[in-house]
């Protein structure tokens, strides 16, 4: 018997579905100065790491906006809110007691949703790492997080567990290690293969140790998973003949979905990405660590924009090149499709394809939640004066065939629970900054207003019209 088919776990209701929008504390709470500093806000500082030289100090004032915000949850008809919790706003230096005024944030805007009715679904780790943890403790390249992370989750989740029953642990680790070590875009802005291996490897033990720890502390009905950000990989077309490309794209399926998937689901390393990363790995995975990243979980989010392309030549649109151990030339992407503000493609059956696929490859797998799927274009600075509505008709495209591909998922047997679109307001988009809006709701960034954009009312009424076909 695997690790997961051994133990029971808590489930969903037969026909329980949450519609919701995500979140992440980095891109909107601000109030820096009531947290400590974490990697990002380093990562701000330095030069020409952000597209417009901005930080998260302000970003969308939501620690002192949160009600209002709730009440835009409330008027989308949400019945869930995917949030993170900033590590270094309850725990500033990343270890030691939780800092009160910290966690009396999350009391209140816990409360706010439930008062409601709106299920808050709390991510521990949203790319925020305690700056304090990094520099010379090594950040994630090093095992000593392990236990800081497990530490700080048993921490939060004793100061929330008695609101709060959806946890996810880390979201898109292989953001935090491939972007945040190997390519450098992200923050610790590191470009080194052999330190974002071995960041993989303690991102993934911490979650499987951390859910251990949770699975102890937590009431039953507690649901615990991770979130993942999986794409299809394709030869770009006009090259599905060359074998070259075809190897490639396997390769960054490895690195991108497989390897991540198997250790989970499986507890194996796929042997191909394994092989690749042998030598950066060495003296890094310990006995038993396997077994611990695939300790069971309860759903498995799955963070969906697009596919990728692999292509010889092409743009290198969604920026993969530095990020991988393969030669550079095989890691652009070219879709030859329509693209989203951001560059990326538009590829909406590709989340029907992924959604199958975990169910096709992973027999066993935990239910899914689709836990950010969105689209960024180049809406105006400003909402219209007259006080309408921000009319944003390529989200609207965007969000309507996402929402398609769902119901063919779920209609082809996809075991899907959730969906949050990413994401309720406009906000720091990371490396580029400001410079991209995925709100479904703009965020005017010189006076903090919200207004509802036309995706918003389509979202809404799409809850509604589920609601009433139920
Ligand atoms: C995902 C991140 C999220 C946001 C979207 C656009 O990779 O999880 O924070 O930046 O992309």
């Amino acid at each position: 018997m695997s690790n997961h088919e051994a133990s029971p776990r808590p489930g969903f209701g037969p026909d329980e579905f949450s519609w919701g929008t995500a979140t992440a504390a980095f891109q909107i709470e601000g109030d820096a100065a009531g947290r400590g500093d974490s990697i990002w806000d380093e990562q701000c500082r330095q030069p020409g790491r952000i597209a417009d030289a901005s930080n998260g100090v302000v970003a969308c004032d939501h620690v002192h906006r949160y009600v209002e915000d709730v009440a835009l949850m409330a008027e989308l008809g949400a019945d869930a809110y995917r949030f993170s919790i900033s590590w270094p706003r309850v725990q500033p230096g990343g270890r030691g007691p939780l800092a009160a005024a910290g966690v009396g944030f999350y009391d209140r805007l816990v409360d706010e949703l439930l008062g409601a009715g709106i299920q808050p679904w709390a991510t521990l780790y949203h790319w925020d790492l305690p700056l304090e943890l990094a520099g010379a403790a090594g950040g994630w390249t090093g095992r000593d997080v392990v236990d800081r992370f497990t530490e700080y989750a048993l921490a939060i989740h004793s100061a929330l567990g008695d609101r709060v029953r959806d946890w996810t642990t880390m979201n898109e680790p292989w953001c935090s290690s491939w972007l945040g070590y190997g390519s450098g875009e992200h923050a610790p802005g590191e470009r080194n293969h052999v330190l974002a291996a071995r960041a993989s490897h303690h991102l993934l033990l911490a979650h499987g140790t951390a859910v251990r720890a949770l699975r102890a502390q937590a009431p039953a009905d507690h649901r615990l998973g991770i979130v993942l950000n999986l794409s299809n990989i394709h030869p770009a077309p006009g090259r599905e003949d060359d074998l070259a490309v075809a190897a490639a794209a396997r390769t960054i399926d490895g690195l991108q979905n497989r390897w991540w998937l198997d250790a989970v689901l499986t507890g194996r390393y796929p042997a191909d990405v394994l092989e690749l990363l042998d030598p950066s790995l060495e003296g890094v995975i310990q006995v038993d660590d396997l077994s611990v990243i695939s300790t069971p979980i309860d759903v498995l989010g799955v963070n969906y924009y697009c596919d990728t392309f692999v292509d010889a030549d092409g743009p290198a649109e969604r920026t993969l090149s530095a990020a991988y151990p393969v030669p550079e030339r095989f890691t652009s992407v070219d879709s030859g499709q329509s693209g989203t503000g951001i560059g990326w493609p538009v590829t909406p059956s590709g989340l029907t394809d992924i959604l199958l696929r975990i169910g096709t490859d992973y027999p066993g797998a935990p239910p899914l939640a689709i836990t950010e799927n969105g689209s960024a274009y180049p809406d105006a600075a400003t909402a219209p004066a007259d006080g309408s509505m921000v009319e944003d008709p390529d989200r609207v495209a965007y969000l309507r065939s996402h929402l398609d591909a769902l119901s063919v998922a779920r209609q082809k047997g996809a075991d899907v629970r959730a969906d949050f679109a990413w994401s309720l307001i406009d906000n720091f988009e990371w490396s580029w900054g400001y410079t991209q809006r995925f709100g479904l709701v703009h965020v005017d960034f010189g006076t903090l207003a919200r207004r509802p954009k036309r995706s918003f009312a389509t979202y809404a009424e799409h809850i509604a019209a589920v609601r009433r076909d139920v």
